[in-house]
């Protein structure tokens, strides 16, 4: 018998990728998505891609009744990933109570909920934004957590703390916090990627449009930062080695090891690569010229940071595998398929 998962924000751009990996893994998957970011034709493409056709419900997870009505349709849900958020950096500054509203009350219904229908754990879709500028690099996941620079920021890290004190108090799940570096790239079929709404606010998608002339030039955010070329430093992780520890994730929370307890792991490749780096990198894995400008520094970014993998690698057993080169590679040939499929 398939164990069951739920994945909310199934639809989305990690979301969808980690579908298809619990899929692979034999897996039933049940997606919870609002389509607010992400389209209905995501869950063919997941089918096309992996083969079976995951359950999908269109529901905002701020609706208490309507999540209770899919825990009861779909029984035996054994653990969830909650992917589904709020996650444009700037937005959140300018909507604070929406972020707020949506990224706290949707997890507070979601821990309601899990007892009352048996479901055993959730993995937590966090996020290196925590840390702040950390202040040793790589940074593990012992650093301290610092006061958010945006609403978004505050949200994961109040999540994080709504999950431990749910444990805390008695709740008989557990729970797994996964926080992301900077996810990149799209899956190696070109079925899946990330499609922004509107202007792109992350690099990739934003570096990928100007490549084929959907933008004019892509701006680089400052080159006088104090890192060896001036531009910031991340960690990029290919989607699909993210959308693993997902996987591996679950599959730690229904060895029962880990009974109510919360686990905390940094997702990343442990390499740091700036800004000017990555466009080099495009430029040689594509061979395609691009665009850019050196423009004045964005407010809030983060100077450098980059994982430090070692407690995922040796104690979940996750580590990420494919090269920026390969991930560069995906992001592009997404780009050009979206053309092809007259999206973008
Ligand atoms: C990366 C670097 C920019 C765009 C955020 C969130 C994080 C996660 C990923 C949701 C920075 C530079 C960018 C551009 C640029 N969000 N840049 N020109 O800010 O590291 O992380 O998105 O899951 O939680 O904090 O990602 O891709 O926006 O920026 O020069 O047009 O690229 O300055 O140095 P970021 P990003």
């Amino acid at each position: 018998m398939k164990q069951k998962i739920l994945v909310t924000g199934g639809t989305g751009y990690i979301g969808s990728h980690t579908v298809v990996e619990l899929q692979n893994s034999g897996y039933e998957v049940v997606i919870i998505d609002n389509l607010s970011n992400s389209s209905a034709d995501v869950v063919d493409n997941i089918e096309k891609v992996s083969g079976v056709r995951p359950f999908f419900e269109e529901l905002d997870c701020l609706d208490y009744e309507g999540l209770n009505t899919v825990f009861a349709k779909h029984k035996g849900i054994k653990a969830i990933i909650h992917f589904a958020a709020s996650k444009a950096v700037g937005e959140s500054v300018q909507k604070p109570l929406l972020y707020y509203r949506n990224n706290l009350l949707s997890l507070i219904n979601i821990l309601e909920l899990m007892p009352q229908h048996g479901v055993e754990g959730i993995v937590f879709s966090s996020s290196c934004t925590v840390y702040g500028q950390p202040d040793e690099l790589p940074v593990t996941e012992k650093a301290p957590i610092k006061k958010a620079e945006s609403p978004y920021g505050n949200t994961k890290q109040v999540n994080e703390e709504i999950i431990c004190d749910t444990i805390k108090s008695g709740s008989p799940i557990s729970a797994i916090l996964l926080r992301y570096f900077n996810p990149i790239g799209a899956h190696p079929t070109a079925l899946l990627g990330e499609l922004p709404n509107g202007v792109p606010q992350n690099l990739i998608p934003f570096l990928t449009q100007t490549a084929i002339g959907i933008r004019e030039k892509l701006s680089v955010f400052g080159n006088d930062y104090n890192t060896p070329d001036g531009s910031c430093i991340r960690d990029f992780i290919n989607v699909v080695d993210l959308a693993k520890a997902h996987v591996t994730a679950i599959e730690r929370i229904l060895d029962k090891k880990q009974k109510q307890a919360v686990e905390t792991f940094n997702i990343g490749t442990g390499r740091g690569l700036s800004v000017l780096e990555l466009i080099n990198l495009f430029e040689k894995s594509t061979g395609v010229k691009l665009n850019y400008e050196i423009v004045g520094r964005r407010a809030g970014d983060i100077e450098k940071v980059w994982a430090n993998p070692d407690y995922a690698n040796n104690e979940l057993g996750w580590k990420a595998e494919i090269s920026i080169e390969e991930t560069l590679k995906s992001a592009w040939a997404w780009q050009l398929k979206l053309r092809e499929r007259g999206i973008q």
